[in-house]
């Protein structure tokens, strides 16, 4: 009786040792939950899968390197679709079932707005790669958005940077605007145009708008061939332009297309734009080490040239990472301080950010002739 007290005795000391070391080993592993979004599926899926390529290998460096402040990263993904409506619900969904403390992305800037908006009331920090629209990070009345950050330029400057090329290096003195009603990204980045075009003495002589589901554009390239503009600002995404460059040169118009980073795609039809300029985020030719080491790596993983969107993803993603790793947390408010005094050099550039959350970096012009996209030009904000 005695001898089987004992040995139950140790039996439950034994299971105890054995708990609590179950208890340490949960509570010392320190993780953080991220969600990469962007559009995997729609008209502009290669947006989203660049995003995320770029985004997870970011992650799977931080993770080989024990992980930004010692904790493991997890992540999930979401397809924002390029759209407002799937991209709130893709929001809920990360923050209050997946209870994403970060969020990369997303792409399109009508989707990362009403992300960021619904983010920002549970304190989730998002950082776009790509999204241009001055919208993603200021409020309606010039207010920062503080839990909102991006790595790339804003429309403001590409739109300066476009008409500043067509003014100076094209010598053009009119143009064509065209625009999607609705899109944050496609009217901004119009509107900009327009604005520093007419301010360094050019004219803009068609400026008309059509709507998302179009596809037929003979209505509004009648008016074009007939003002016969020197250039003809096309800045929707790669699979209208496609179109509307298609149509135009079935018209006879020849006007110099020009467009912005919307343009990027592996999908873009050269053909359609042959001859045509548009501003990016960075450009596969650069020299510098760090954009020639980017690419061989991403060669490596997903066996293609990284676009934009990937640059994108992963320069957000690195950035978001080494604010938590220098944060020592992933207290929102903690790392939003330390993302706002960050100095990171980053593929697309060096990275420092404005009272705005906007990083003040050059754009890249670049022209699609015989088939290929060359780099054209460097333009410093
Ligand atoms: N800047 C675009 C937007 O805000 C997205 C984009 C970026 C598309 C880069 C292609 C390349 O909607």
């Amino acid at each position: 009786m005695k001898r089987r007290f004992l040995s139950l005795i140790v039996v439950v000391l034994l299971l105890g040792i054995v708990l609590s070391g179950c208890k340490t080993a949960t509570t010392t592993a320190k993780t953080v939950k991220i969600a990469v979004v962007g559009p995997l599926t729609g008209a502009q899926a290669t947006f989203g899968e660049g995003n995320k390529n770029g985004a997870l290998l970011a992650i799977e460096e931080w993770n080989a390197k024990g992980g930004p402040a010692g904790y493991k990263i997890e992540y999930v993904l979401g397809d924002s679709q390029c759209d407002p409506k799937a991209a709130a619900d893709v929001a809920k969904k990360v923050v209050d079932e997946d209870k994403v403390q970060f969020i990369i992305g997303a792409v399109c800037s009508s989707e990362t707005i009403p992300i960021v908006d619904y983010a920002s009331t549970k304190k989730v920090v998002l950082m776009s790669g790509t999204s241009t629209s001055a919208k993603v990070t200021v409020d309606d009345s010039g207010n920062t958005k503080k839990y909102a950050f991006r790595a790339c330029f804003i429309d403001p400057f590409q739109g300066k940077v476009m008409a500043g090329f067509a003014l100076n290096n094209l010598k053009a003195k009119t143009a064509a605007v065209v625009l999607e009603v609705g899109n944050d990204y496609i009217i901004g980045l119009a509107e900009e145009f327009k604005k520093a075009f007419e301010a360094g003495g050019g004219k803009v002589v068609v400026y008309e708008s059509f709507v998302k589901e179009d596809t037929d554009f003979s209505a509004i390239l009648a008016k074009v061939k007939d003002a016969n503009p020197d250039v003809f600002f096309v800045p929707t995404y790669y699979d209208k332009v496609s179109l509307i460059g298609a149509q135009a040169k079935q018209k006879g118009i020849t006007s110099v297309l020009l467009g912005g980073d919307g343009w990027d795609s592996a999908d873009l039809d050269t053909a359609a734009v042959e001859g045509g300029f548009f501003s990016n985020h960075y450009h596969p030719g650069d020299s510098r080490p760090i954009v020639v080491d980017w690419i061989k790596k991403y060669q490596a993983k997903y066996n293609k040239v990284p676009d934009a969107l990937a640059t994108g993803g992963y320069d957000a993603a690195n950035l978001v990472l080494a604010a938590i790793d220098k944060a020592g947390s992933i207290d929102p408010d903690a790392v939003v301080t330390a993302i706002e005094g960050i100095s990171y050099d980053a593929v697309s550039g060096k990275i420092t950010f404005d009272a705005q959350h906007n990083p003040i970096k050059a754009a890249a012009v670049l022209k699609v002739q015989g088939g290929q996209v060359l780099y054209e030009a460097t333009v410093n904000p």
